[in-house]
């Protein structure tokens, strides 16, 4: 597709959920809402079709995507699933928790969807019209944040049109996703270890032998996120040339939360930093956020944005 092409934005009722169906089936490219983020959605078993992926996001070849599924049983079909494997996908499945785990050899989804990894990135979302779509088609569905490569992820269809307008069939609006930042991702060793290589929603550190945190998930560049500007982090006073995002007792152009809460602050992570990017502003500066709970996933992307 080249940029003068139409990108439709449907409400997801049925009807929107058959045409999305429908373009998924020959190919092409979706924008889908779920839990954490909009994702960009195409079928996980053609080559062509995740081709396309890289192409629209301008994403990196060795970067994999991460192949969503209606629940274990058909995430049985694509990776061998070890007995804690299974209990973490039994738990919080369907959910806001991707599990890395060794591909199988017979798995049958296009190459590109690992970059060539000996393992596979799968997670069961909660979002009822991802749940739709996915029951509606028979295959599953690779999908990236719905962002060119290194932007700001998307949390309402807006977001999406803002990097993608033009370079995707559709996208199915869900209004604004409720988590707000990307799933936890855990790599699952065949040792039964547990690795955290992106901090999410899910918080399984301080549990029982607690996991570590690892090696990153390999599209976890230092800079990511980047609404193009300066960022300044930690800030309790804005400069006469920063947008301030606020958080608690530290108000600011716009906040994260006025009541320092740390979920409706991941929930208005990425539209506060929309909103910093579309400012006059010149930088942006950001109110310190506690690192604990999802609080660790908005630092680690905030960390990125500044990077
Ligand atoms: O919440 C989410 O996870 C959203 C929604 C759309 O599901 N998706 C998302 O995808 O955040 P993306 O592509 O922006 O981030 C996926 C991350 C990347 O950092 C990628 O490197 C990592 O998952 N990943 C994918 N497959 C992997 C694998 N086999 N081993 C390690 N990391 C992997
Ligand atoms: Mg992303």
């Amino acid at each position: 597709m080249s940029g003068k092409n139409v990108t439709e934005v449907v409400p997801a009722g049925p009807e929107g959920i058959a045409k999305a169906a429908r373009i998924l089936e020959s190919g092409g490219l979706v924008a889908v809402p779920t839990e954490t983020v909009y994702g960009l959605a195409a079928r996980a078993d053609s080559d062509e079709a995740v081709a396309r992926i890289y192409a629209a996001k301008g994403r990196p070849d060795f970067n994999p995507l991460i192949v969503h599924v209606r629940g274990l049983e058909q995430a049985q079909r694509y990776a061998e699933f070890s007995l804690l494997a299974r209990a973490l996908a039994g738990v919080h499945w369907p959910g806001p928790l991707t599990l890395v785990l060794p591909r199988r050899a017979d798995f049958g989804l296009a190459e590109a969807v690992t970059a060539g990894l000996p393992t596979i990135a799968l997670r069961a979302p909660a979002h009822p019209a991802m749940r739709a779509l996915l029951d509606a088609v028979d295959f599953p569905l690779a999908a990236p944040s719905a962002n060119r490569s290194g932007f700001i992820s998307p949390t309402c269809a807006d977001h999406v049109l803002a990097s993608l307008d033009g370079r995707i069939e559709m996208v199915l609006d869900g209004g604004a996703t409720p988590a707000g930042v990307e799933s936890t991702i855990v790599a699952v060793r065949a040792d039964g270890s547990v690795e955290e290589l992106r901090p999410g929603p899910i918080q399984l550190r301080t549990r029982g032998r607690g996991i570590e945190a690892g090696v990153e998930a390999p599209g976890q560049l230092a800079s990511h996120y980047a609404p193009g500007k300066p960022v300044r982090l930690d800030a309790d006073r804005a400069q006469p040339d920063e947008f301030l995002i606020g958080f608690g007792p530290v108000a600011g152009d716009v906040t994260l939360s006025a009541r320092g809460d740390l979920d409706e602050a991941a929930a208005r992570l990425y539209a506060c930093l929309h909103e910093a990017a579309r400012a006059s502003q010149p930088r942006i500066a950001v109110a310190p956020v506690p690192e604990e709970g999802v609080g660790r996933a908005i630092n680690d992307r905030l960390r990125r944005a500044a990077a």
